[in-house]
């Protein structure tokens, strides 16, 4: 792959809107982590050219809690959705400019008071009752003019995605390492099952950056 932005840009078109993606990477065997417990331990130059591709062309990016406290997430160019039943904000974006940082959480949340009084009634989507209905947000946020979705995982999250179907796409980077030991994999919790065709396969020095849409 020796592909520009402007290249990658319009190979990572999504077909329609409106469109959610997921976007990870994984080692040959397996693993969403590296040595250090996050993916920036394993990820590489040829994944981040694809990282940002998408992230240039979101008009949101939901990402689960869990990845925004372990990966250090900071405020992005477009609102940064955070899933989370608790609907903690990390501490690093509790001084997120206004509309910067949306929750996503139940109606039956601990924590639904409280991220209310911290970003605003309108910052905080509730959807479900006792559980965050992926669907439903993936909705409320089209609603909202949000139509090309990237979520940038992690595990949980993305098996919650598949199984309420709210996710069309997965975009994974297969990094050329094997690391063993015990690290997650790309999905997390319960067991699920989609299958999923292959839009698209680039190569880059042995990484493989793929496309597949969920069938
Ligand atoms: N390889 C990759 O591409 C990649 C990508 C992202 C992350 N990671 C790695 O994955 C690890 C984290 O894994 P993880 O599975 O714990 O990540 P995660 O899915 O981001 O985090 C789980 C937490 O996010 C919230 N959450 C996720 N799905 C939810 C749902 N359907 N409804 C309500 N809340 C939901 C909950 O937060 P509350 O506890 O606040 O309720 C839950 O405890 C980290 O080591 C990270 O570095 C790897």
């Amino acid at each position: 792959m020796s592909s520009s932005s402007e290249e990658l840009a319009e190979l990572y078109r999504p077909p329609r809107l409106p469109w959610l993606r997921v976007n990870m990477v994984s080692t040959l065997d397996g693993a969403a982590t590296g040595e250090s417990g996050q993916s920036g331990s394993i990820n590489n130059q040829a994944d981040k050219a694809v990282f940002d591709a998408l992230r240039a062309q979101a008009d949101a990016i939901i990402v689960g809690a869990g990845t925004a406290r372990t990966e250090n997430y900071r405020v992005a160019d477009v609102p940064l959705v955070l899933v989370s039943r608790s609907a903690q904000v990390p501490e690093q974006l509790l001084e997120a400019p206004a509309g910067k940082v949306l929750v996503a959480t139940c109606a039956s949340s601990s924590g639904l008071a409280h991220a209310r009084e911290l970003l605003g009634d309108d910052q905080v989507v509730v959807v479900g009752e006792t559980e965050v209905d992926l669907a439903a947000l993936k909705a409320a946020l089209v609603d909202r003019g949000h139509l090309n979705l990237l979520s940038e995982g992690g595990p949980h999250l993305l098996r919650d995605l598949v199984a309420s179907g709210a996710a069309d796409e997965l975009c994974l980077t297969t990094v050329p390492r094997l690391i063993g030991g015990s690290h997650p994999r790309i999905l997390g919790g319960d067991p699920v099952g989609a299958d999923l065709e292959l839009a698209l396969l680039l190569e880059d020095d042995g990484t493989l950056l793929a496309r597949w849409f969920v069938a």
